[in-house]
């Protein structure tokens, strides 16, 4: 949460920083600020709302620097207006800071920084660093760089942050704990953000800091870096794999919709050289070396958040399914709290499209200092979950964008399916039929998602009679009762609709009290050991008035029958309907937002990328 920039170089920097804030808006958008050095005079620009707000106030003003910062927030501490907006000033006005993340002993700075004559202008946290600094500096006589390194010392909590100093104009300070930030490298120039999308298109070459290391970039010495005990350390430069086209919306109307079509293509990329069903062999490489131990692991937990959690659930079904291991799936944000047991035979398998969700990074550290095994699925190339993990699997779905999390989950379900599938292999605990036909079925999604994808006009009429709605229900058995959780979430998170997932027989210990016939219930009904119980259920809903939107597998007679609406998929392995089955969700919720005037690619109160508690 929050975007953070930085430019030093020859270039003016005005555009670029807004630019980067425009890529970082999925992090936050309550408002959006920037810092230019230029000629000895420090500006500060700030405004609340998105970037383009931003835009529009420095239209009449002064842009010329080519040394800036910028910020694009997602509020904790503090209302979210033009005060609280970052860059934060130090109190002489010769000091501003953009910051990512929560000081959270910032209280008792404040109050001991008041006590000497500080006095602060907003609510939040990250003011109160730029005044310790600021009071460092002058106290010490020490350059902007220590005097960041001993400010740092005496903060808890996470941080990303970027200062710059009027003393100072040639230097950017940047640094990092628990929150991410990575150091573009051009040619006598230098970017800085959250996360690579607003420096792919000038360089390739970038260094990720490390928790508890500052970066010291100088205009005319490069780049340097120390940790917060001061030692130098040496920058390690990585290329960046992304290309620019995939931060485009390419012709789409929004980036959620762009996400969804690209599913055949991310799923594809999931598997392409880890599975051969001609060949029938499956592989993942990032976990060669931990297969025997996963294979032999007494239990296997994942931890994640929100949609990352739901693609657990789906996995805890197929681990257990396939490969006979015992799973929990947690909340990372409960598991890290409640002194969970963790024994050094367990696997620790944390998902999460970022690769930066605060809770679910906390919840690997606290299992590592346990001794288990930690291992990632992760969308994210770099992130710091990917970094912590002893071993992984890239979901490859390439960069997404749309806050709602739509290919990240399927890709990351098509990733546990291969880890089950190859574990139970091992384990010898599948067939080798049912191992060649789920080969067979998983090279076979790509090309069933293209065919479900041409449903999007009759689901779009469906979204057109339920986009009133004030609260609908989603339903699903065994493996797709994590996809009715999803569907729910995922209507209400961009629509505002309240909707709730249930097990289907679950509705009648509380739930079905809801039901009349204002209430659209949503049911995955496939075919599968669970389809005559499902239909059961649905006639439940039928005998009280509901209406019935089923997912249901080509073909299918029954349930079309009773249901007021069905949206077909293609047939495939019980084990995939999951990863089909989610796809009309995607597509229902994102045209009820469209017509009901969300802002689908950035909801209110949301940002994509969770790097506060
Ligand atoms: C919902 C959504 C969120 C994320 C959650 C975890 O559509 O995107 O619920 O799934 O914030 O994020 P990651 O996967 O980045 O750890």
């Amino acid at each position: 949460m929050c975007g953070i920039v930085g430019y030093i170089g020859d270039k003016k920097a005005y555009p670029i920083l807004i630019k980067g804030l425009s890529r970082l808006e999925y992090r936050g958008y309550d408002s959006a600020g920037i810092a230019l050095l230029d000629e000895g005079d420090l500006k500060v620009y700030k405004k609340q709302g998105k970037v383009q707000h931003l835009v529009d106030y420095a239209e009449s003003l002064s842009t010329e620097g080519t040394v800036g910062i910028g910020h694009t927030r997602w509020a904790t501490h503090g209302l979210p207006n033009d005060t609280n907006a970052h860059p934060h000033s130090s109190g002489d006005s010769n000091l501003v800071l953009v910051h990512n993340g929560i000081i959270e002993n910032y209280d008792v700075i404040k109050k001991s920084l008041a006590k000497r004559g500080h006095e602060f202008k907003t609510e939040t946290d990250t003011e109160v660093l730029v005044h310790l600094i600021e009071e460092i500096k002058n106290n010490s006589g020490v350059s902007i760089e220590e005097a960041v390194r001993m400010a740092l010392r005496e903060v808890h909590g996470a941080y990303a942050i970027v200062v710059i100093s009027k003393d100072d104009p040639d230097k950017i300070i940047a640094a990092k704990k628990s929150s991410p930030l990575v150091i573009g490298l051009g040619e006598d120039e230098y970017y800085i953000a959250s996360d690579a999308t607003p420096i792919v298109e000038y360089t390739k070459n970038v260094v990720y800091l490390e928790d508890e290391q500052i970066a010291i970039v100088d205009r005319h010495n490069g780049l340097r870096i120390v940790n917060i005990s001061n030692k130098e350390i040496s920058p390690y430069v990585q290329e960046l794999e992304l290309q620019i086209e995939e931060l485009e919306k390419g012709g789409y109307d929004h980036f959620m919709l762009k996400e969804i079509y690209e599913q055949p293509r991310a799923i594809h990329d999931s598997f392409r050289g880890r599975l051969n069903a001609s060949e029938g062999w499956i592989s993942l490489g990032g976990l060669k070396d931990y297969e025997d131990q996963i294979a032999n692991s007494d239990r296997i937990v994942i931890v994640a958040c929100g949609t990352s959690w739901h693609a657990g659930l789906v996995g805890e079904y197929y681990i257990e399914e396939l490969a006979r291991i015992p799973v929990e799936v947690e909340y990372a944000s409960e598991f890290r709290y409640r002194n969970p047991i963790i024994r050094q035979n367990d696997v620790v398998i944390a998902i999460s499209q970022s690769g930066e969700t605060a809770d679910t990074l906390a919840a690997l550290k606290m299992a590592k200092e346990e001794g288990a095994t930690l291992l990632g699925i992760v969308n994210v190339v770099g992130s710091s979950i990917s970094r912590i993990t002893d071993a992984g699997s890239y979901t490859h779905a390439g960069p997404e964008i749309g806050v709602a999390s739509t290919k990240a989950f399927t890709t990351q379900v098509t990733l546990l399916a291969m880890m089950a599938i190859m574990i139970g292999k091992k384990r010898g605990t599948i067939s080798d039929t049912k191992f060649q036909n789920l080969l067979n079925e998983m090279e076979a999604l790509p090309q069933k998602i293209e065919k479900l994808l041409e449903s999007n006009d009759y689901i779009r009429e469906v979204a057109e009679i339920y986009k009133d709605a004030s609260n609908a229900l989603f339903l699903g058995r065994g493996s797709s009762f994590p996809i009715a959780l999803e569907g729910a979430l995922k209507l209400k998170e961009i629509s505002y609709i309240h909707a709730e997932g249930y097990p289907a027989a679950e509705m009648k210990h509380g739930p079905i009290a809801l039901i009349d016939e204002e209430m659209p219930v949503f049911v995955i009904a496939t075919s599968g050991p669970n389809y005559e119980k499902v239909v059961s259920n649905i006639q439940e809903v039928k005998a009280r008035k509901g209406k019935i939107i089923a997912i249901v597998t080509k073909g299918d007679t029954s349930v079309k029958e009773i249901a007021d609406h069905a949206i077909e998929i293609p047939e495939t392995d019980d084990i995939l309907v999951p990863i089909l089955a989610t796809i009309p969700f995607q597509l229902i919720s994102y045209h009820i937002a469209v017509m009901r005037n969300c802002n689908v690619d950035q909801p209110r109160n949301l940002a994509k990328s969770v790097t506060v508690e």
